[in-house]
C-alpha cells in the first residue's frame, strides 16, 4: 500500500460511521439525471453495489417513480428520490461519490461536440450545487462532451474555492469495456482476463487504446488489425448512435461502465489497494492540462 494510501485509510477511520451489519463504511452515492437513459440502469446497477449504503437518485423529472422502483430490490442500499432544483441540495448532501450522467445524448451525425450548447449549461449549474452541498465528493462525470464538461466543473470548482484535482474525473472506462471486448474478441482471449489501457480523451481520435500495452500480450494481431480495433474503440460511441438510429446513444454500456468506474472510486475511498483505472484527470502526462491515463483513486 502507498504511503498516502495509509495516511488517508487512518483519517477514514477516524471520520467515518461503520455500519454495523456489514463492516463497511457507510457511503452514500448521488446520481444526476438519474431517470435518463444512462441514469436508470446505472441507479440500477448502483443499488446492487454491496459499498453503497445510501443512493441518492436526482433528476428534473421522473425520479420518483425510478427510486420506487429500484429501492423494491433487496439490497442494502437506501434509495431516495429526487427531483427539481428545490430538491437538489438534499440529493447531494453528505454524498461520498456524485455521478452525472445529465444531459442530452447524441444522434446520428452529431459529434459529442454537438452536445456542448445544451450540456455544458447542465453540468455548471450541478457542479455549482456540488461544491456547495458536498464539496468533498467524488465526482464521476460522464456528460458529454467528457472533454470539455470536465473542465467546465474544474472551474466552477476553482470558482467556488473547492477544486481539488484528484477528486474530479471523466468517466473513460466505457472506453476501455470496449477495447477489452473488442481485443479479447479479436485475439481470441477470455475477455474477463483481458486488460487494454486507454488514455487521451473521449472524442473520436482522442481516444488512445494501447493495445501494446494490452494483457495478456498476443502475436495474433497484425498492424492491419490493431488499426482497426483503434478504429472501432474510436468509433464505438458512433457505431451504437448509428445502431440506435435516432433514439439515443450508449446507455446500457455506460452505465455498466460508470457503475465499474464508481465502484473503483468506493473501494479507493475505503482504503482497497491498488485500485487503477485510466480516467480524463487534470494531468502533467503531456502539455494538455486534461488527458485520460491511469488515477490512483485515491484523496487526501
Ligand atoms: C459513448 C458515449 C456515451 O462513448 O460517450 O458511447
Amino acid at each position: 500500500m502507498r504511503p498516502s494510501l495509509m495516511r488517508s485509510t487512518s483519517q477514514l477511520l477516524r471520520r467515518r460511521s461503520y455500519s454495523s451489519a456489514s463492516g463497511q463504511p457507510e457511503r452514500k452515492v448521488a446520481i444526476l439525471g438519474a431517470a435518463g437513459g444512462i441514469g436508470q440502469p446505472l441507479s440500477l446497477l448502483m443499488k446492487l453495489n454491496p459499498l453503497v449504503s445510501s443512493l441518492s437518485l436526482y433528476d428534473i423529472a421522473g425520479t420518483p417513480g425510478v427510486a420506487a422502483d429500484v429501492s423494491h430490490i433487496n439490497s442494502p442500499a437506501l434509495v431516495k428520490g429526487f427531483m427539481g432544483d428545490e430538491q437538489l441540495g438534499e440529493a447531494l448532501e453528505g454524498s461520498d461519490v456524485v455521478i452525472i450522467p445529465a444531459g442530452v445524448p447524441r444522434k446520428p451525425g452529431m459529434t459529442r461536440d454537438d452536445l456542448f450548447n445544451i450540456n455544458a449549461g447542465i453540468v455548471k449549474n450541478l457542479s455549482t450545487a456540488i461544491a456547495k452541498y458536498c464539496p468533498n465528493a467524488l465526482v464521476n462525470m460522464i456528460s458529454n462532451p467528457v472533454n470539455s464538461t470536465v473542465p467546465i466543473a474544474a472551474e466552477v470548482f476553482k470558482k467556488a474555492g473547492t477544486y481539488d484535482e484528484k477528486k474530479l474525473f471523466g468517466v473513460t472506462t466505457l472506453d476501455v469495456v470496449r477495447a477489452k471486448t473488442f481485443y479479447a474478441g479479436k485475439a481470441n482471449l477470455p475477455v474477463t482476463d483481458v486488460n487494454v489501457p486507454v488514455v487521451g480523451g473521449h472524442a473520436g481520435i482522442t481516444i488512445l487504446p494501447l493495445f501494446s500495452q494490452a494483457t495478456p500480450a498476443t502475436n495474433a494481431l497484425s498492424d492491419e488489425d490493431i488499426k482497426a480495433l483503434t478504429k472501432r474503440t474510436q468509433d464505438g460511441g458512433t457505431e451504437v448512435v448509428e445502431a440506435k438510429a435516432g433514439k439515443g446513444s450508449a446507455t446500457l454500456s455506460m452505465a455498466y461502465a460508470g457503475a465499474v468506474f464508481a465502484d473503483a472510486c468506493l473501494k479507493g475511498l475505503n482504503g482497497v489497494p491498488d485500485i487503477v483505472e485510466c480516467s480524463f484527470v487534470q494531468s502533467t502526462v503531456t502539455e494538455l492540462p486534461f488527458f485520460a491515463s491511469k488515477a490512483w483513486e485515491e484523496w487526501s
